[in-house]
């Protein structure tokens, strides 16, 4: 069931030991960040082992608002968050929604009946009274939040976990995204949508008509929203929906009081407002991001603040990015863990995939699959580059099904030994992700794929392929049985 509030969240993770409130005071300029910096940077680089529990600040700046960070800064909270035992579970229910054959048996009808029925509970409700609406401010002021300025070099301060719900002009079709916003001034921010994503497109739809586009930015609520809003879903797949799949339940909506927008009534905070495509557009960055390196600073649309609404009592939401491991780490894995299912529709040769953290999940994939037919690594990596946001994969390192894509020790002794550079690597330009810096054109450079699967003759390799090394089992058992006596 979905959580009422950030509240209710909280609570949750406080009862299970995950949560840390700290009443000192604090500046929400820089001492967030370190502070919290040092708390992720626990998790080391292992994802499974992450240790650094979500920070609840209550005492920032003097203002009343609470800040949460590192809410979803573990594997155990990711699944606190979308409330299972593991995040796996959510991949093996997709898995076998998508598995569901024409039903053959009564038995099977039921099944599929009572399946139908659950669905039919997840699509959004619109209700009247929403707890997000308790206050409303229609002469807003954004200096109410306690907003981080996250490093030195960071243009000012940003909201860096905002839902943006956007409705595209031409279609209708909703879209909630998750952009940060650099505050400009008590009333305007910045609108921080990549050209790739559907922000951007609905603002660009917007553009071929006249008018402004209203829009809403929501924080907090159910926590599984916010993940919803980073999920890499196609366009016509609404969020809301998903969210209400992930939940089990529909996400209630509320109407905005000055937009046209429909937002979630259980939402911490809500900022409405529009953004007018006959604006000039204006300097946004530089801001410290999840590469490890400051974003440059480029122009972006202006979002015009006409009304704030929050709850009696709201928890304002954040995160930092910046050099991995961040919290965004988990937010990424669980997307991997989740759309793995989804991949193996269109690609059902894919075994498993890894985003390594360090790979900021843009530089780098490494994915196995049953190879069944020659230069089958070749057509895994041309299909991914036209998936969604794979599109943005910079490196993709193509295994064999007998590869644990997440030992990276056993990735590097595989790949090192499988490959002839001049053979094996695949050259391709493209789209590529906003954030890399290396790109000699903004959004556009070249993507290399790596063909480690063993090579066939059918490939044109002529020579005999070395099998492993591997000790044989008598041996084993043998010196098992022995093994004592040696005191080793
Ligand atoms: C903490 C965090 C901050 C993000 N900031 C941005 C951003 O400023 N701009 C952007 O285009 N994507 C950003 N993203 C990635 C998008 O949320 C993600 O690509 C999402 O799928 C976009 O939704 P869309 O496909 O509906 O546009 C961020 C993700 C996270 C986890």
């Amino acid at each position: 069931m979905p959580y009422y509030s950030l509240t209710a969240f909280v609570q949750v993770l406080e009862r299970a030991g995950e949560l840390k409130r700290i009443s000192h005071p604090v500046k929400a300029k820089l001492e967030i960040t370190e502070i919290a910096d040092r708390v992720m940077k626990r998790n080391l680089s292992a994802v499974a082992q992450a240790d650094g529990p979500a920070l609840l600040f209550e005492n920032v700046d003097g203002k009343s608002i609470p800040v949460l960070i590192n809410a979803f800064g573990s594997m155990k909270r990711m699944a606190l968050a979308l409330g299972v035992g593991d995040v796996e579970e959510i991949a093996r229910e997709i898995d076998r929604l998508i598995r569901t054959r024409p039903p053959k048996s009564f038995k099977d009808k039921l099944g599929l009946l009572a399946e139908l029925v659950r669905l039919a509970g997840i699509p959004p409700k619109l209700v009247k009274d929403a707890a997000c609406q308790e206050i409303i401010l229609h002469d807003p002021d954004l200096s109410i939040l306690p907003v981080l300025t996250c490093w030195p070099g960071d243009a000012g301060p940003f909201i860096t976990l905002p839902m943006v719900f956007t409705r595209d002009p031409r279609s209708g079709t909703r879209n909630v995204g998750l952009y940060r916003m650099q505050i400009f001034d008590r009333r305007t921010t910045g609108m921080h949508w990549h050209l790739h994503k559907v922000g951007a497109r609905h603002y660009l739809h917007q553009k071929e008509q006249s008018g402004r586009m209203e829009l809403a930015a929501c924080l907090g609520g159910d926590p599984a929203m916010i993940y919803a809003a980073t999920a890499p879903l196609p366009d016509q797949i609404d969020e809301i929906l998903f969210t209400g799949f992930l939940r089990k339940k529909g996400v209630e909506l509320v109407k905005g009081v000055t937009v046209d927008v429909e937002v979630p009534a259980n939402s911490d905070i809500v900022i409405e407002g529009y953004v007018d495509p006959s604006e000039p557009l204006r300097r946004e960055g530089p801001f410290g991001d999840h590469t490890g390196f400051y974003s440059l600073a480029d122009d972006y649309p202006v979002f015009h603040v006409t009304c704030i609404t929050h709850r009696k009592s709201p928890i304002y939401p954040t995160t930092i990015v910046g050099r991995p491991p961040m919290e965004d780490a988990f937010l990424g894995k669980t997307t991997e863990r989740l759309f793995l299912p989804l991949l193996r529709v269109t690609l059902p040769e894919i075994v498993d995939m890894n985003l390594p953290v360090h790979g900021v999940f843009h530089n780098l994939a490494i994915i196995s699959i049953k190879k069944e037919y020659p230069a089958h690594a070749r057509k895994v990596m041309h299909a991914l580059w036209g998936l969604g946001q794979m599109m943005f994969t910079k490196t993709l390192m193509i295994v064999d099904d007998d590869v644990n894509v997440h030992d990276l020790a056993e990735v590097t002794w595989v790949v090192g030994n499988h490959i002839d550079p001049k053979r094996d690597l695949v050259f391709v330009e493209g789209p590529v992700d906003v954030l890399d810096h290396a790109a000699p054109i903004m959004g556009y450079g070249s993507k290399v794929g790596i063909d480690a699967t063993r090579k066939w003759r059918s490939e044109g390799f002529e020579r005999e392929w070395p099998a492993a090394i591997v000790m044989d089992d008598k041996t084993k058992k043998y010196i098992d049985s022995i093994w004592e006596k040696l005191g080793l």
